[in-house]
Protein backbone atom coordinates (compact mmCIF):
# COMPACT_ATOMS: atom_id res chain seq x y z
CA UNK A 1 0.00 0.00 0.00
CA UNK A 2 2.88 2.80 1.05
CA UNK A 3 4.54 1.74 -2.05
CA UNK A 4 1.90 2.42 -4.24
CA UNK A 5 0.71 5.54 -2.78
CA UNK A 6 4.56 6.55 -3.32
CA UNK A 7 4.46 5.88 -7.01
CA UNK A 8 1.30 7.92 -7.11
CA UNK A 9 2.33 10.71 -5.88
CA UNK A 10 5.57 10.84 -7.38
CA UNK A 11 3.81 10.19 -10.80
CA UNK A 12 1.43 12.88 -9.75
CA UNK A 13 4.06 15.03 -9.12
CA UNK A 14 5.09 15.11 -12.94
CA UNK A 15 1.65 15.48 -14.29
CA UNK A 16 1.09 18.67 -16.20
CA UNK A 17 -2.65 19.24 -16.18
CA UNK A 18 -2.76 18.31 -12.37
CA UNK A 19 0.07 21.34 -11.80
CA UNK A 20 -1.89 23.96 -14.15
CA UNK A 21 -4.64 23.11 -11.87
CA UNK A 22 -2.71 23.70 -8.84
CA UNK A 23 -1.83 27.02 -10.25
CA UNK A 24 -4.85 28.25 -10.87
CA UNK A 25 -6.43 27.23 -7.89
CA UNK A 26 -3.95 28.37 -5.42
CA UNK A 27 -2.78 26.87 -2.35
CA UNK A 28 -5.33 23.72 -1.16
CA UNK A 29 -5.21 20.01 0.43
CA UNK A 30 -3.11 21.38 3.27
CA UNK A 31 -0.34 22.62 0.77
CA UNK A 32 0.06 25.42 3.57
CA UNK A 33 2.09 23.57 5.96
CA UNK A 34 4.81 23.01 3.14
CA UNK A 35 4.79 26.17 1.48
CA UNK A 36 5.65 29.45 2.93
CA UNK A 37 2.70 31.16 1.17
CA UNK A 38 2.22 32.15 -2.62
CA UNK A 39 3.94 35.59 -2.53
CA UNK A 40 7.33 37.08 -1.67
CA UNK A 41 6.03 38.85 1.31
CA UNK A 42 4.74 35.86 3.07
CA UNK A 43 7.82 34.00 2.58
CA UNK A 44 9.66 36.79 3.94
CA UNK A 45 7.72 36.48 7.21
CA UNK A 46 8.39 32.74 7.48
CA UNK A 47 12.02 33.54 6.89
CA UNK A 48 12.06 36.37 10.05
CA UNK A 49 10.63 34.00 12.18
CA UNK A 50 12.85 31.05 11.44
CA UNK A 51 15.80 33.71 11.91
CA UNK A 52 14.21 34.91 15.33
CA UNK A 53 14.34 31.39 16.52
CA UNK A 54 18.25 31.38 15.24
CA UNK A 55 17.90 29.32 12.29
CA UNK A 56 18.66 30.74 8.49
CA UNK A 57 16.63 30.05 5.46
CA UNK A 58 17.12 28.96 1.72
CA UNK A 59 14.11 30.67 -0.21
CA UNK A 60 13.02 28.87 -3.22
CA UNK A 61 10.52 30.21 -5.79
CA UNK A 62 8.72 27.37 -6.74
CA UNK A 63 8.48 26.35 -10.31
CA UNK A 64 10.17 23.26 -12.32
CA UNK A 65 10.06 21.59 -16.14
CA UNK A 66 9.25 24.88 -17.95
CA UNK A 67 8.95 24.88 -21.63
CA UNK A 68 8.88 28.03 -22.83
CA UNK A 69 11.92 31.08 -22.50
CA UNK A 70 9.27 33.10 -21.31
CA UNK A 71 8.08 30.90 -18.52
CA UNK A 72 12.02 30.68 -18.04
CA UNK A 73 13.06 34.44 -17.94
CA UNK A 74 9.85 35.09 -15.47
CA UNK A 75 10.86 32.49 -13.04
CA UNK A 76 14.48 34.27 -13.58
CA UNK A 77 12.80 37.23 -12.72
CA UNK A 78 10.91 35.96 -9.65
CA UNK A 79 14.62 34.91 -8.65
CA UNK A 80 15.92 38.28 -8.95
CA UNK A 81 13.09 39.63 -6.93
CA UNK A 82 13.49 36.84 -4.07
CA UNK A 83 17.54 38.28 -3.98
CA UNK A 84 16.61 41.49 -3.54
CA UNK A 85 13.66 41.06 -1.26
CA UNK A 86 16.50 39.22 1.00
CA UNK A 87 18.79 41.99 0.96
CA UNK A 88 16.48 44.95 2.08
CA UNK A 89 14.50 43.14 4.10
CA UNK A 90 17.95 42.11 5.83
CA UNK A 91 16.22 38.46 6.76
CA UNK A 92 19.44 35.78 6.71
CA UNK A 93 18.64 33.37 3.76
CA UNK A 94 20.23 32.09 0.59
CA UNK A 95 18.61 31.11 -2.32
CA UNK A 96 18.25 27.83 -3.88
CA UNK A 97 16.82 27.50 -7.52
CA UNK A 98 15.56 24.48 -9.76
CA UNK A 99 17.57 24.45 -13.43
CA UNK A 100 14.46 22.99 -15.02
CA UNK A 101 12.71 26.57 -13.69
CA UNK A 102 15.26 28.02 -15.97
CA UNK A 103 14.92 26.80 -18.86
CA UNK A 104 17.08 23.70 -18.86
CA UNK A 105 14.77 21.92 -20.98
CA UNK A 106 14.60 24.71 -23.57
CA UNK A 107 18.63 24.90 -24.09
CA UNK A 108 21.92 24.85 -22.02
CA UNK A 109 22.48 28.37 -23.33
CA UNK A 110 19.41 29.72 -22.38
CA UNK A 111 19.67 28.55 -18.90
CA UNK A 112 23.18 29.20 -18.54
CA UNK A 113 22.19 32.81 -19.53
CA UNK A 114 19.28 32.63 -16.42
CA UNK A 115 21.35 31.55 -13.66
CA UNK A 116 24.03 34.04 -14.60
CA UNK A 117 22.30 36.68 -14.33
CA UNK A 118 20.84 35.28 -10.77
CA UNK A 119 24.27 34.54 -9.49
CA UNK A 120 25.88 37.93 -10.60
CA UNK A 121 23.24 39.59 -8.59
CA UNK A 122 23.69 37.43 -5.49
CA UNK A 123 26.99 37.76 -6.15
CA UNK A 124 26.52 41.96 -5.65
CA UNK A 125 24.87 41.15 -2.31
CA UNK A 126 27.26 38.64 -0.87
CA UNK A 127 25.02 36.16 -1.26
CA UNK A 128 24.70 32.12 -2.27
CA UNK A 129 22.54 30.37 -4.99
CA UNK A 130 22.12 26.73 -4.87
CA UNK A 131 21.47 24.39 -7.96
CA UNK A 132 19.17 21.74 -6.88
CA UNK A 133 19.53 18.48 -8.33
CA UNK A 134 16.00 16.72 -10.04
CA UNK A 135 15.08 13.83 -11.64
CA UNK A 136 17.98 11.63 -13.44
CA UNK A 137 17.70 12.95 -16.86
CA UNK A 138 18.74 16.43 -14.97
CA UNK A 139 21.56 14.98 -13.15
CA UNK A 140 25.14 14.92 -15.62
CA UNK A 141 23.24 18.59 -17.38
CA UNK A 142 22.95 20.01 -13.86
CA UNK A 143 26.57 18.96 -12.74
CA UNK A 144 28.26 19.96 -15.94
CA UNK A 145 26.70 23.51 -15.59
CA UNK A 146 27.67 24.01 -11.84
CA UNK A 147 31.30 23.62 -12.99
CA UNK A 148 30.74 26.10 -15.84
CA UNK A 149 29.52 28.38 -13.29
CA UNK A 150 31.88 27.51 -10.80
CA UNK A 151 34.49 28.64 -13.18
CA UNK A 152 33.43 31.99 -12.65
CA UNK A 153 31.57 32.44 -9.30
CA UNK A 154 32.53 31.42 -5.65
CA UNK A 155 28.92 31.78 -4.13
CA UNK A 156 27.10 28.93 -6.44
CA UNK A 157 26.94 25.28 -4.84
CA UNK A 158 24.95 21.96 -5.77
CA UNK A 159 23.32 18.62 -4.63
CA UNK A 160 24.07 15.26 -5.02
CA UNK A 161 21.58 12.03 -4.81
CA UNK A 162 22.45 9.52 -2.61
CA UNK A 163 20.01 6.85 -4.15
CA UNK A 164 21.67 7.27 -7.88
CA UNK A 165 24.28 4.74 -7.63
CA UNK A 166 27.14 7.62 -9.25
CA UNK A 167 26.71 9.96 -6.52
CA UNK A 168 30.13 8.38 -4.33
CA UNK A 169 32.08 9.36 -7.89
CA UNK A 170 30.32 12.96 -8.30
CA UNK A 171 31.31 13.55 -4.54
CA UNK A 172 34.90 12.65 -5.54
CA UNK A 173 35.15 14.74 -8.56
CA UNK A 174 33.36 17.78 -7.14
CA UNK A 175 36.29 17.67 -4.80
CA UNK A 176 38.47 19.45 -7.48
CA UNK A 177 36.03 22.40 -6.95
CA UNK A 178 35.97 22.23 -3.14
CA UNK A 179 32.35 22.16 -3.78
CA UNK A 180 29.78 23.32 -1.55
CA UNK A 181 27.25 20.14 -1.71
CA UNK A 182 23.66 19.81 -0.51
CA UNK A 183 23.61 15.96 0.19
CA UNK A 184 20.06 14.42 -0.35
CA UNK A 185 18.98 10.79 -0.23
CA UNK A 186 16.96 12.03 -3.15
CA UNK A 187 13.25 12.53 -3.61
CA UNK A 188 12.26 11.41 -7.53
CA UNK A 189 11.42 8.03 -8.88
CA UNK A 190 14.33 6.29 -10.91
CA UNK A 191 14.38 2.92 -11.78
CA UNK A 192 17.30 0.19 -10.81
CA UNK A 193 19.31 0.85 -13.23
CA UNK A 194 20.25 3.92 -11.95
CA UNK A 195 19.50 4.07 -8.69
CA UNK A 196 19.27 1.82 -5.21
CA UNK A 197 15.77 0.47 -5.10
CA UNK A 198 15.96 -0.81 -1.38
CA UNK A 199 16.13 2.13 1.37
CA UNK A 200 18.79 0.46 3.66
CA UNK A 201 21.20 0.99 0.77
CA UNK A 202 20.53 4.58 0.07
CA UNK A 203 20.54 5.61 3.98
CA UNK A 204 23.97 3.62 4.06
CA UNK A 205 25.74 5.38 0.96
CA UNK A 206 24.07 8.46 2.35
CA UNK A 207 26.23 8.38 5.33
CA UNK A 208 29.05 7.08 3.25
CA UNK A 209 29.15 10.20 1.00
CA UNK A 210 28.61 12.78 3.52
CA UNK A 211 31.68 11.55 5.49
CA UNK A 212 33.50 11.20 2.42
CA UNK A 213 32.61 14.77 1.35
CA UNK A 214 33.74 16.34 5.16
CA UNK A 215 36.95 14.54 5.22
CA UNK A 216 37.81 16.25 1.88
CA UNK A 217 37.13 19.41 3.73
CA UNK A 218 34.61 20.57 1.82
CA UNK A 219 31.43 21.84 3.08
CA UNK A 220 28.35 20.19 3.20
CA UNK A 221 24.49 21.28 4.03
CA UNK A 222 23.29 17.83 5.35
CA UNK A 223 19.86 18.03 4.15
CA UNK A 224 18.06 15.26 6.16
CA UNK A 225 14.97 14.61 8.92
CA UNK A 226 16.61 11.37 9.84
CA UNK A 227 17.40 11.09 13.21
CA UNK A 228 19.68 8.06 12.57
CA UNK A 229 21.69 10.37 10.44
CA UNK A 230 22.24 13.38 12.99
CA UNK A 231 23.23 10.89 15.29
CA UNK A 232 25.51 8.73 13.68
CA UNK A 233 27.06 11.92 11.76
CA UNK A 234 27.83 14.16 15.30
CA UNK A 235 29.84 11.55 16.70
CA UNK A 236 32.01 11.50 13.47
CA UNK A 237 32.50 15.19 13.32
CA UNK A 238 33.51 15.25 16.66
CA UNK A 239 35.87 12.40 16.46
CA UNK A 240 37.18 13.87 12.99
CA UNK A 241 37.63 17.39 14.51
CA UNK A 242 35.52 18.99 12.08
CA UNK A 243 34.27 22.23 13.13
CA UNK A 244 30.74 24.08 12.55
CA UNK A 245 31.71 26.18 9.94
CA UNK A 246 32.00 23.15 7.61
CA UNK A 247 28.63 21.87 7.60
CA UNK A 248 24.90 22.90 8.04
CA UNK A 249 21.91 21.22 8.96
CA UNK A 250 19.02 21.49 6.59
CA UNK A 251 15.62 20.95 6.35
CA UNK A 252 12.40 21.34 5.14
CA UNK A 253 9.70 24.33 6.28
CA UNK A 254 6.87 22.61 7.90
CA UNK A 255 9.02 19.10 8.44
CA UNK A 256 10.47 17.99 11.93
CA UNK A 257 10.66 21.16 13.17
CA UNK A 258 11.25 19.92 16.70
CA UNK A 259 14.38 18.57 15.83
CA UNK A 260 15.03 22.09 13.78
CA UNK A 261 14.96 23.92 17.12
CA UNK A 262 17.00 21.41 19.08
CA UNK A 263 20.00 21.42 16.95
CA UNK A 264 19.95 25.36 16.74
CA UNK A 265 19.85 25.65 20.22
CA UNK A 266 22.75 23.01 20.40
CA UNK A 267 24.31 25.78 18.64
CA UNK A 268 24.53 23.58 14.87
CA UNK A 269 23.41 26.03 11.90
CA UNK A 270 20.10 24.67 10.97
CA UNK A 271 19.40 26.16 7.44
CA UNK A 272 15.70 25.65 6.41
CA UNK A 273 14.13 25.34 2.92
CA UNK A 274 11.38 27.69 2.54
CA UNK A 275 9.42 27.09 -0.95
CA UNK A 276 6.72 29.92 -1.92
CA UNK A 277 4.50 30.35 -5.06
CA UNK A 278 2.08 29.40 -7.13
CA UNK A 279 3.48 26.10 -8.93
CA UNK A 280 3.86 24.53 -5.36
CA UNK A 281 1.57 20.96 -6.12
CA UNK A 282 5.19 19.08 -7.76
CA UNK A 283 6.42 19.84 -4.29
CA UNK A 284 3.92 18.89 -2.03
CA UNK A 285 3.33 16.18 -3.94
CA UNK A 286 7.24 14.75 -3.58
CA UNK A 287 6.61 15.36 0.13
CA UNK A 288 3.82 13.40 0.34
CA UNK A 289 5.72 10.47 -1.60
CA UNK A 290 8.53 10.56 0.96
CA UNK A 291 6.00 9.96 4.15
CA UNK A 292 2.73 8.91 2.96
CA UNK A 293 1.50 9.17 6.16
CA UNK A 294 1.07 12.83 5.32
CA UNK A 295 -2.27 11.51 3.27
CA UNK A 296 -4.67 11.42 6.56
CA UNK A 297 -3.63 15.32 6.59
CA UNK A 298 -4.50 16.12 3.21
CA UNK A 299 -7.89 13.87 3.48
CA UNK A 300 -8.71 15.96 6.88
CA UNK A 301 -8.28 19.35 4.97
CA UNK A 302 -10.33 18.32 1.98
CA UNK A 303 -13.26 18.33 4.11
CA UNK A 304 -12.40 21.67 5.54
P1 LIG B 1 13.74 9.66 5.30
O1 LIG B 1 12.86 9.75 4.11
O2 LIG B 1 14.43 8.38 5.59
O3 LIG B 1 12.89 10.10 6.55
C1 LIG B 1 13.40 10.10 7.87
C2 LIG B 1 12.36 10.67 8.80
O4 LIG B 1 12.15 12.05 8.48
C3 LIG B 1 10.99 10.04 8.68
O5 LIG B 1 10.88 8.90 9.45
C4 LIG B 1 10.10 11.18 9.14
O6 LIG B 1 10.11 11.24 10.55
C5 LIG B 1 10.78 12.40 8.61
N1 LIG B 1 10.25 12.82 7.28
C6 LIG B 1 10.86 12.67 6.08
N2 LIG B 1 10.12 13.20 5.08
C7 LIG B 1 9.01 13.67 5.65
C8 LIG B 1 7.84 14.33 5.16
N3 LIG B 1 7.68 14.61 3.86
N4 LIG B 1 6.87 14.66 6.05
C9 LIG B 1 7.03 14.40 7.36
N5 LIG B 1 8.12 13.79 7.90
C10 LIG B 1 9.09 13.43 7.06
N6 LIG B 1 15.83 15.84 -3.05
C11 LIG B 1 16.28 15.89 -4.31
O7 LIG B 1 16.17 14.89 -5.03
N7 LIG B 1 16.87 17.03 -4.78
C12 LIG B 1 17.05 18.14 -4.01
O8 LIG B 1 17.59 19.15 -4.48
C13 LIG B 1 16.56 18.09 -2.67
N8 LIG B 1 16.67 19.17 -1.84
C14 LIG B 1 16.35 19.02 -0.50
C15 LIG B 1 16.59 20.05 0.40
C16 LIG B 1 16.37 19.88 1.74
C17 LIG B 1 16.64 20.98 2.70
C18 LIG B 1 15.87 18.61 2.23
C19 LIG B 1 15.66 18.38 3.68
C20 LIG B 1 15.58 17.63 1.34
C21 LIG B 1 15.79 17.81 -0.02
N9 LIG B 1 15.50 16.81 -0.93
C22 LIG B 1 15.96 16.91 -2.22
C23 LIG B 1 14.63 15.68 -0.52
C24 LIG B 1 15.41 14.46 -0.08
O9 LIG B 1 16.01 13.87 -1.19
C25 LIG B 1 14.51 13.43 0.61
O10 LIG B 1 13.53 13.00 -0.28
C26 LIG B 1 13.83 13.94 1.86
O11 LIG B 1 14.69 14.74 2.60
C27 LIG B 1 13.37 12.77 2.74
O12 LIG B 1 14.47 12.04 3.18
P2 LIG B 1 15.09 12.16 4.65
O13 LIG B 1 16.55 12.29 4.51
O14 LIG B 1 14.43 13.24 5.41
O15 LIG B 1 14.89 10.74 5.30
Amino acid sequence: MEVLLRNTFQSLAKNKTANQLAKKYGLRFGAGRFVAGDSIEGAIQSVKKLNEEKMVAMLNYLGEYVTSETAATEATENCLRTLDAIHQSGIRSNLSVKLTSLGMDIGTEVCMSNVTRILERAEQYGNFVRLEMEDYSHCQPTLDLYREMRKRFDNVGTVIQAYLYRSEKDIADLNQWKANVRLVKGAYKEPAEVAYPDKQDVDANYLKIIKMHLLNGNYAGIATHDDAVVEQILPFIREHGITNTQFEFQMLYGIRTDLQKRLANEGYTVRVYVPYGIDWFGYFMRRLAERPANVWFVLKNLFK
